[in-house]
């Protein structure tokens, strides 16, 4: 890190194809950001796994536009969206917030989307379970939005799903399959109501109009990426919420890790370039479980209200905590990542000083990297500090890393040795210009 050439538009390169930004902690680490300095350089953008669930904002000439279902690289008028056979998709909301977006400047993506057949449909019915499934946790909440995922992934396991592919084919088959689905759904909850030709008769208009976007998007990509387009991809989630490596049961219903883009797109691994981890200069969490790092006292408090750590829909305050290296290790054993961008730098601008999570003890026994499969032991691990002094200083206008104080410099330079990957960027403010490539 001893350079300090910042360029607009990050070039992506030439020889990787496929680039790819995920999540590296909790969630809501600023991926957005991130995918939209590097969408504006790209020809195809891609969801492959989650549904509308998550969610960033892009702001692009001072619009302010939303997205949870749609690839934020949509505002880019050269960019085809693609929404692949791993993600799950309430086909009503998907047409909400191209709508919501269209209003506020969003144009001529008629031409530009396209929804994998293979990618499952969220029902009505899959969010009302969702809600029951969510209210006879009692206390135990995962802290799902509600939205459906979760039920619409467990129909895709079950095999009692239905995929894009079947409401636009023939629509007696796919009568057949919605009226057995909502009997498997009668049988589990005796009162749950659905008017079940209602449904049938919303989604007879819905496959008219969703007809158009639906395609076998796997030979799109595969000559896309074989003529040489630039294919970027957009983790949903982060690594420690995947179903797999996440902190089971506290996790979403997807792989948001690096597998979840092949298997969400039907792509092979060769093709992927870079893989850009996203790290929040702290670490957030919503909803219960074990959080090692955790903030409890006024720190957390003032951390909080810098960060604006409130959660978006719900208004509910994240949890906070310092950085946590066992947990970014862990991520990185499993996604590789090329290169890191840490997000928020600045929230940490007024602290005395700033600490990070090193070690994990449990039971007598202390660990760099393996971040522990059960929230029970999450709960009971110690946690070793390396506490480094703060900086004090508004980082908000640097744009070069000798912008920054020494002692920020420091922070960074000590993340990228602990994690052992290059810091290829430094968020520090929400605007789009407010970030700095180090090269
Ligand atoms: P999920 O997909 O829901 O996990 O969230 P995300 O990772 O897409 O997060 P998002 O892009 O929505 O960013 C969360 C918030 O952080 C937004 O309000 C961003 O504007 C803000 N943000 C991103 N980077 C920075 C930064 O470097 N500094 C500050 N102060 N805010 C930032």
């Amino acid at each position: 890190m001893n350079g300090d050439v910042q360029t607009k538009k990050p070039r992506l390169t030439p020889h990787n194809p496929v680039t790819v930004v995920l999540g590296t902690q909790w969630g809501d680490e600023g991926k957005g950001k991130i995918v939209d300095m590097l969408a504006s350089d790209v020809d195809i953008c891609c969801r492959c796994q989650g549904g509308n669930n998550a969610g960033h904002t892009v702001v692009v000439d001072g619009k302010s536009y939303a997205f949870h279902l749609l690839p934020s690289g949509i505002v880019n008028e050269k960019c085809v969206a693609v929404i692949g056979n791993g993600v799950v998709v309430h086909i009503q909301d998907l047409f909400d917030e191209i709508q919501r977006n269209e209003d506020k400047g969003l144009k001529n993506w008629q031409n530009r989307l396209i929804i994998s057949d293979r990618a499952h449909i969220v029902f009505d019915v899959h969010q009302t379970v969702d809600g029951l499934q969510e209210s006879g946790r009692g206390k135990n909440l995962i802290g799902t939005t509600k939205k459906g995922i979760g039920p619409a992934y467990s129909s895709k396991a079950t095999r009692n799903g239905l995929r894009m592919g079947d409401l636009i084919g023939n629509f007696d088959v796919f009568t057949e399959k919605f009226e057995k689905l909502i009997d498997y759904y009668r049988m589990h909850h005796p009162d749950l109501k659905i008017d079940v030709p209602a449904q049938l008769a919303k989604y007879k208009e819905l496959r008219e109009k969703v007809r158009p976007f639906v395609k076998d998007t796997i030979p799109f990509l595969a000559r896309a990426i074989k003529e040489g387009k630039n294919v970027l991809i957009e983790g949903a989630q982060s690594n420690i919420l995947d179903i797999d490596f996440g902190l089971y049961p506290y996790v979403t219903s997807s792989n948001c890790s690096i597998g979840g883009v092949c298997t969400g797109l039907g792509i092979p691994p060769h093709v992927i370039g870079d893989v850009f981890g996203v790290v929040k200069a702290y670490l957030t969490r919503v909803g219960s479980g074990g959080f090692p790092t955790e903030l409890h006292c006024e720190l957390g408090e003032s951390l909080r209200n810098q960060g604006h750590e409130y959660g978006v829909t719900t208004g509910r305050p994240r949890r906070v905590g310092w950085l946590d290296m066992v947990m970014l290790r862990y991520s990185q054993m499993i996604n590789g990542f090329t290169e890191i961008a840490i997000t928020k730098l600045d929230i940490l601008d007024t602290f005395k000083e700033v600490k990070i999570g090193i070690a994990y003890e449990l039971d007598g026994k202390k660990n760099y990297d393996s971040f522990p499969a059960i929230d029970e032991d999450l709960k009971r691990v110690k946690v070793d500090y390396l506490t480094l002094p703060g900086w004090q200083t508004d980082t908000s206008s640097a744009r070069k890393f000798s912008d920054l104080p020494t002692n920020a410099q420091q922070y960074v330079y000590k993340i990228q040795e602990l994690i052992g990957v290059k810091v290829r960027w430094i968020g520090v403010g929400q605007a789009r210009e407010s970030i700095i490539e180090v090269c």
